[in-house]
């Protein structure tokens, strides 16, 4: 028995060089790092899109040759498809309703017809891969008709699906013409999966008014098979992100950084530039700190961290510019010889950097106006090892329901940032270490390794309550 995981993205991307070559390196973003690491019982392998357009048979064949050895199948897109399926329907029209941008959806009949392409594109390069009795694990909003499309060509399989982003109210998701079509798309699987239990209900309601559909509590029949669906908060490789500090190249870049910024406290935000993110509301809230507390100035700075992304959807092209402007506008006003108030990085960090970035840096500050769950919350918790630290974190994160002793705010709050961060920074070592421990506790055992087996178990067991129904 196999397993194949299928997404959008691969774990690695192929990037061109200048000599036109390809580098490969990690891809960012939560299901790519999160399902990297995964230990499984069996043989896997990973379906999705390298990252880059392969203008040739040639550039094809290198893809191919170097991800061959980790079991990757490259799905090459073209520049259409990127454009209509990828940075189209996924990313300009269910990326900002799923994170209730209600007024950035764009409803494009180009974009969905190179969604239902693509999405059959996946299923082909699919089917000569599966045999009966292997597991088919699809990923993410990119994905939402792959498992009917599966169930509908290839038998014997399991198949499941997780949502790694908001699932959003009916109210909202009312509004796309093809709710009945992503629906059903999602119910070709045996399991459908999320973050949290109101991302479960919404969909479960969603499925109820579309397609006049009646669940028992987590399950409905179909036909002659029924469909699951259960909230599995998704945690993160736990001893990764905790023993690193342990490597002398992460302690040594550890003791260079904590050099460079000078005996005063260190704020981190680290994300994607995404405009669910909050990264504007965050920058106020910290240009009011400020405002509000002078005697802090040149006693703490905010490092930003912001990893390019989807830069030709114009959403994020525009807020590019104003994260800029601002960051301008508060180092501007407050910088003196000896102080940068915020010091900004437009760019991916390795392995090492990041890991040393989170154990040195006193306060955390993760504001999304939503995010389906956000592992960097939970890898700052476990980075820290011994260290203190505090957690600021956004009750629209998925990770707030289980964070319960970080300081939660409302993102929209410019206000409720300012004193959130007050609060971290007069917060006792004693307290800081006691809510550390607690959290700790809680993510070193919900790791992603358990949050996947306990997602295949529970296939494992549809799968025989299905045969009977047969
Ligand atoms: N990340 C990374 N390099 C960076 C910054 C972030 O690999 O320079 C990773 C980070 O470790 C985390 C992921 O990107 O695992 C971000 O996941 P998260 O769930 O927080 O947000 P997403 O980007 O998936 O919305
Ligand atoms: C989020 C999505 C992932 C996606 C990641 C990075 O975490 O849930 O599916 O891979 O962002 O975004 P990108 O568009 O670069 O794949």
């Amino acid at each position: 028995m196999k397993i194949f995981i299928i997404s959008n993205r691969l774990p690695v991307k192929a990037v061109k060089t200048e000599s036109d070559n390809f580098e490969f390196i990690r891809s960012e973003g939560g299901v790519a790092t999160g399902l990297s690491s995964l230990e499984m019982p069996m043989e896997k392998h990973w379906i999705g899109w390298p990252g880059v357009y392969a203008e040739n048979d040639a550039e094809k064949e290198t893809i191919i040759a170097h991800l061959r050895p980790h079991n990757y199948h490259p799905v090459f897109l073209s520049p259409n498809q990127i454009q209509n399926f990828y940075e189209g329907y996924s990313n300009s029209t269910l990326w900002p309703l799923c994170h209730y941008f209600f007024t950035y959806i764009e409803y494009e009949n180009k974009y969905w017809e190179s969604y239902k392409e693509v999405n059959k594109l996946f299923c082909e390069v699919a089917i000569p891969l599966i045999e009966p009795g292997d597991i088919v694990w699809v990923q993410d909003y990119h994905l939402m008709l792959l498992p009917q499309m599966l169930r509908h060509t290839v038998e014997g399989i399991s198949i499941g699906y997780f949502h790694h982003i908001p699932f959003p109210s009916y109210e909202l998701f009312r509004v796309l013409p093809e709710r009945a079509e992503l629906l059903n798309g999602l119910l070709g699987a045996d399991l459908i999966g999320f973050h949290t239990h109101d991302y479960m209900r919404h969909f479960v309601s969603a499925a109820e008014r579309v397609l006049d559909l009646r669940f028992k509590l987590d399950q409905v029949l179909l036909d002659n098979r029924m469909v699951y669906v259960d909230a599995f908060p998704m945690g993160i490789n736990y001893s990764l992100y905790h023993d690193a500090i342990l490597k002398r190249e992460v302690q040594q870049k550890a003791v260079e950084l904590k050099k460079s910024y000078g005996t005063h406290k260190l704020i981190l935000s680290v994300d994607r530039l995404d405009y669910s993110k909050g990264i504007l509301h965050r920058l106020r809230g910290f240009d009011l700190f400020l405002e509000k507390h002078p005697e802090y100035k040149e006693k703490v700075s905010l490092a930003m961290i912001i990893v390019p992304s989807r830069g030709k959807v114009d959403r994020y092209a525009g807020l590019k510019t104003k994260i800029d402007e601002t960051i301008g506008a508060i180092n501007g006003k407050y910088s003196t010889i000896n102080w940068r108030p915020v010091y900004y990085f437009y760019h991916s960090f390795n392995f090492e950097e990041l890991v040393a970035m989170y154990h040195i840096a006193d306060i955390a500050l993760v504001t999304p106006l939503r995010d389906g769950m956000n592992l960097v919350a939970k890898e700052y918790l476990a980075a820290k090892r011994d260290a203190p630290g505090v957690l600021i974190l956004s009750e629209m994160a998925g990770a707030s329901i289980e964070l319960r002793e970080s300081i939660i705010v409302n993102p929209n709050d410019v206000g409720e940032i300012e004193q959130a961060i007050l609060r971290a920074m007069e917060m006792p070592e004693d307290e800081q270490m006691h809510k550390l421990r607690l959290m700790q506790k809680d993510i070193s055992t919900q790791t992603v390794d358990k949050w996947a087996a306990g997602f295949i178990q529970e296939m494992n067991k549809i799968r025989s309550l299905n045969e009977v129904l047969k």
